[in-house]
């Protein structure tokens, strides 16, 4: 399968890598936010992936390389059957990455996108777009990425009606808690510990004060259960009130705080709660610890069921673009 991909960044260029270590998924073009790369018969995956290591500027890349683009004369250039997009999250308007992806289904290819801005914003609007086309949508990536929320739920809940879904669905938040409750830190040291080990972010707003877990929750609701929540409607209350004794109290009864994203689709109007619960040994969560994740769907006739793990780092989101890219292939909506 040819692919192209925008966004050489993190997870990009892990995908790169991933790329380089398979036979059937050839790269053709990579661009990032001022410059590309693109070879009709196929780029070398491991040359590139040494050179995203140096520098960010593909325009001196050599040969294929060039600067400013627009999307639809790549697109035009270059025969690919599927988009990658993995630029960052913008989670006002989605954009640029809402109409790169429309742009692309519009040209006949497959998408798979990391971008959680367009899929929380435009996932109905986008997907409807791809059916029509018979066009594959991934979009694993944004919902836990390694955790397998979404192709899971797509795959393993068909033929039931989901009731219910809990997660931890916040590696970072998952960590800095694990770190003040086992290194009895504060949570200022926890954090500052996550940023230097380069698993919290410089500006760990997003993941602290619960908006990604929200945002996952919504994701997955939406594209698991037909519904059209919005952000804005979902309580969010992140980790950053917690202190050492909160963790410490918990801990002398024998549960411990997670950061738990919950949401009854049953209720009259079901809305996504984010936020700190004290769970105990019998909660599936309990044991979810370090950077892992783990998500919880009650259903009608199959039961309660859950997936544990899924730890982030990019090279987990990089596998969980690669599997969504072979979900497709395999059902192959058109053959390539
Ligand atoms: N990091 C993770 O573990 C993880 C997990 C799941 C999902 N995600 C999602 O995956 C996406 C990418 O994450 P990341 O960590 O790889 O981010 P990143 O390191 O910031 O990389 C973003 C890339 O997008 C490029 N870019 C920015 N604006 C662009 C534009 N308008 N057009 C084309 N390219 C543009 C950047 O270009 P330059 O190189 O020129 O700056 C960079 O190459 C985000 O939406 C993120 O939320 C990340």
């Amino acid at each position: 399968m040819r692919i192209g991909l925008v966004g050489t960044g993190g997870v990009g260029r892990a995908l790169v890598d991933l790329i380089g270590k398979r036979d059937d998924i050839e790269l053709v073009f990579a661009l990032n936010s001022r410059s590309g790369v693109g070879d009709q018969a196929g780029l070398d995956p491991e040359k590139l992936y040494d050179y995203l290591g140096r520098t960010r500027d593909l325009e001196g890349y050599g040969e294929g390389g060039f600067g400013a683009w627009r999307i639809s004369d790549i697109l035009n250039e270059y025969r690919v059957d599927l988009l990658v997009e993995a630029t960052p999250t913008n989670k006002s308007t989605g954009e640029p990455a809402r109409s790169t992806i429309r742009l692309a289904l519009e040209n006949g290819l497959h998408v798979v996108t990391a971008n959680k801005g367009p899929v929380m914003l435009h996932y109905r609007d986008l997907k409807d777009l791809a059916e029509k086309r018979g066009l594959g949508f991934g979009i694993g990536a944004t919902a836990g990425a390694a955790l397998p929320t979404i192709s899971a739920g797509e795959n393993d809940l068909l033929g039931s009606r989901l009731l219910g879904i809990r997660g931890v669905l916040n590696g970072t938040t998952n960590y800095i808690l694990h770190l003040m409750e086992n290194g009895g830190m504060t949570y200022q040291a926890a954090l500052q510990k996550a940023q230097e080990e380069g698993i919290a972010e410089a500006d760990p707003t997003q993941d602290v004060e619960g908006w990604d877990s929200a945002i996952k929750m919504t994701i997955i609701a939406n594209a698991l259960a037909g519904k059209a929540l919005k952000l804005e409607d979902a309580e969010v209350l992140g980790i950053t009130h917690l202190t050492s004794e909160d963790i410490r109290s918990a801990k002398d009864r024998n549960k411990r705080y997670k950061l738990l994203g919950e949401l009854d689709l049953e209720a009259e109007n079901p809305r996504v709660v984010v936020k700190p619960v004290m769970v105990s040994h019998e909660d599936i969560f309990y044991g979810v610890q370090g950077k892992n994740k783990g998500i919880q769907y009650v259903t009608d006739n199959l039961g309660e069921f859950a997936i544990l793990g899924g730890a982030s780092d990019v090279r987990g989101a990089a596998a969980a673009i690669i599997r969504d890219i072979l979900q497709i292939k395999k059902r192959i909506f058109r053959k390539v």
